[in-house]
């Protein structure tokens, strides 16, 4: 099992644009079963964690499209604040630092692997923590000079695989730790 961020960035390495919008993401067409599949990799995913900017923008999209909330995985939003739950979500509210929730994922997920959907300083905490195992990105052929940050950490990664999807370069890292150059030498 795995803790794995698996997520769309954009060339220059932005989740979402400054207001949070994916409408450059959303337009772009995807080969259904294709590398780094959605729903298969939903297969393997045992429970779920993300940020709350993240929670909101999924809840006004809901709001917006009228679907259902579509995670059977519990879920996990990172918050300091009180957020409402859409019906029949199984999603969990915590705060402060990550090693106690990733815990409780890795006890939900059991053999299956966690999903860490965003933001980037979420997935940057978890591999600071050492708790993230691997990155997986579909890259889209857009750049938008300005947004949120992939992963906005210094950190060392091995790529172990690349494909493509339509119009996406598809790439999975394992994570290393932190950049060589950061590590402390012997003696200093
Ligand atoms: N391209 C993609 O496939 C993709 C994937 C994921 C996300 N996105 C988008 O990218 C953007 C991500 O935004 P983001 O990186 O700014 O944010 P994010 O991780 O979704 O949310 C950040 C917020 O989560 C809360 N939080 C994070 N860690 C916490 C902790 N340890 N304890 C308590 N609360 C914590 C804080 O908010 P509060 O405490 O104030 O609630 C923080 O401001 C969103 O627009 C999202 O929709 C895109």
């Amino acid at each position: 099992m795995s803790t794995t961020y698996h997520t769309a960035t954009t060339l220059d390495g932005f989740l979402a644009d400054p207001e949070d919008s994916l409408d450059w993401l959303l337009r772009q067409p995807l080969e259904e079963g294709g590398a780094q599949d959605h729903a298969r990799f939903m297969q393997g995913v045992g429970a779920i964690v993300m940020g709350s900017t993240t929670y909101e923008w999924v809840l006004a999209h809901l709001e917006v499209t009228g679907e259902a909330w579509p995670y059977a995985q519990p879920a996990w939003v990172m918050t300091t604040r009180e957020l409402t739950v859409p019906v029949g979500a199984d999603v969990r509210f915590a705060a402060g630092a990550v090693d106690a929730v990733h815990a409780q994922l890795l006890a939900a997920a059991g053999d299956l692997d966690v999903w860490v959907v965003g933001g980037g300083d979420l997935a940057g905490q978890l591999a600071e923590a050492g708790l993230l195992d691997e990155v997986v990105v579909s890259i889209a052929p857009v750049t938008l000079g300005a947004g949120r940050p992939l992963l906005p950490r210094r950190l060392d990664l091995r790529l172990e695989e690349t494909a493509a999807n339509g119009v996406f370069v598809t790439a999975r890292y394992a994570v290393l730790g932190p950049l060589l150059e950061d590590r402390a030498q012997p003696g200093s």
